[in-house]
């Protein structure tokens, strides 16, 4: 039965931290996965986190199954972080919330979704996009496309072909948009582009579809649901897969959720019912802790501070790391202009380098990024930075 099976090719950004592992030397740095890394180069559970747990172990009752949808009042809370505590969406009821697993788990779940029940099964991506957006959609069974947005030559965002290549979708199509801290570019649209997508969804009826993974990463909390916010209020429809991995720093618990919004409360609540089926056929019903925890820091106040604090110190560590970064590059005698990398945002530089580059780094000196160029700046510390840009100025 097995005998004729194919291996599959390692994960672009999954396999990278196989490899790693499996690598002896002992100055080797992983700047392949997004993983928050402090300065001390470990991923720290954060305190706020730790805090909730304790208040969770200490009234915890019962580990009867969930419901479909799972934790109500996390489901709420993912609503608040996306629209704004006074948005009439959640006023309104026109939205649906359902705990999933991870971003990744949310974005499967829209992806079947949309299969299931919308009729051109066609998403468009933008290029690049994070590596696993592709295997997602195309698993599930839709059909990808690419919009343009990333200019090679100015290191920034090529709206007009974004634009131009949105405006060719047809009406039902979906468009997945990064909702801030672009994975892989960390180059992001600023108001007035996403008024121009949200007219461009409305005018030729496309759905956008969210992907929201590094809200607090970029500029704030509030501040970084600016394009979801700005869409949501011009479309009638849209759908949001958000992850509490980074944010909340609870990579392994897999928490996210999948949030639906439509034109009216009936509407959500009869669209959303088929969500929860297919839920129902994939894993059931989702696992607690994760999103005990992160509702539990939500309703009080003093966590809510407590994790607002921690996560501005992981974004402004971040931030001191791009510069650094450039800085190190300059200093080791790298001729190439790598100062753009200081204006990107989010966890990852998109350096571009190319993939001949990216292999003699990970052979040569056992450094790991993504073969698309991507490093992880949130793996970077003031310790390995000199190693990191000694290999680069090496390969360049
Ligand atoms: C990444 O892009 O590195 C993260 O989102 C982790 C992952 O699952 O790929």
């Amino acid at each position: 039965m097995f005998s004729h099976i194919d291996a599959a090719p390692a994960d672009p950004i999954l396999g990278l931290t196989e490899a790693f592992k499996a690598d002896k030397r002992t100055d080797k740095v992983n700047l392949g996965v997004g993983i928050y890394k402090d300065e001390t180069g470990k991923t720290p559970i954060l305190e706020s986190v730790k805090l909730a747990e304790q208040k969770l172990v200490a009234l915890e009752e019962t580990k009867s199954y969930l419901g479909i949808e799972g934790v109500a009042k996390y489901n709420l809370a993912v609503q608040t972080l996306l629209f704004g505590k006074e948005s009439s969406i959640i006023s309104q009821k026109r939205a649906a919330t359902a705990q999933a697993p991870g971003g990744t788990g949310a974005l499967r779940v829209a992806a079947e979704f949309l299969v299931a029940q919308t009729p051109n099964k066609t998403i468009w991506v933008s290029n690049p996009t994070w590596a696993n957006h592709n295997n997602i959609f195309q698993t599930a069974g839709l059909t990808v496309k690419q919009y343009s947005y990333y200019d090679a030559a100015s290191h920034g965002l090529d709206f007009e072909a974004m634009v131009a290549d949105l405006s060719s979708a047809k009406a039902g199509d979906v468009v997945l948009l990064h909702g801030c801290c672009h994975n892989p570019t960390g180059i992001d649209l600023n108001l007035e582009q996403w008024q121009v997508i949200g007219q461009l969804c409305l005018e030729k009826q496309l759905l956008p579809l969210f992907d929201f993974a590094y809200q607090g990463f970029g500029v704030g909390v509030e501040e970084d649901a600016q394009g979801i916010r700005t869409i949501a209020n011009m479309v009638p429809e849209l759908l949001v897969a958000n992850s509490f991995s980074k944010n909340f720093g609870l990579y392994n618990e897999r928490i996210g959720g999948v949030t639906l919004v439509a034109a009216d409360q009936q509407t959500a609540t009869k669209a959303f019912s088929q969500v929860k089926k297919l839920i129902r056929a994939n894993y059931s019903n989702p696992p607690a802790h994760g999103a005990l925890v992160v509702s539990t820091i939500l309703e009080d106040e003093a966590l809510t501070k407590l994790w607002l604090s921690e996560l501005t110190a992981m974004r402004e560590r971040i931030a001191t790391m791009r510069t650094l970064f450039v800085d190190t590059l300059k200093a080791e005698g790298v001729k190439t202009d790598f100062s753009f990398i200081a204006e990107q945002c989010g966890m990852f530089s998109f350096s571009g380098l190319n993939k001949d580059q990216v292999a003699k780094l990970k052979e040569e000196f056992g450094v790991y990024i993504v073969g698309s160029g991507r490093i992880s700046v949130a793996g970077m510390t003031k310790e390995n930075m000199p190693v990191i840009c000694k290999a680069i100025a090496q390969v360049v």
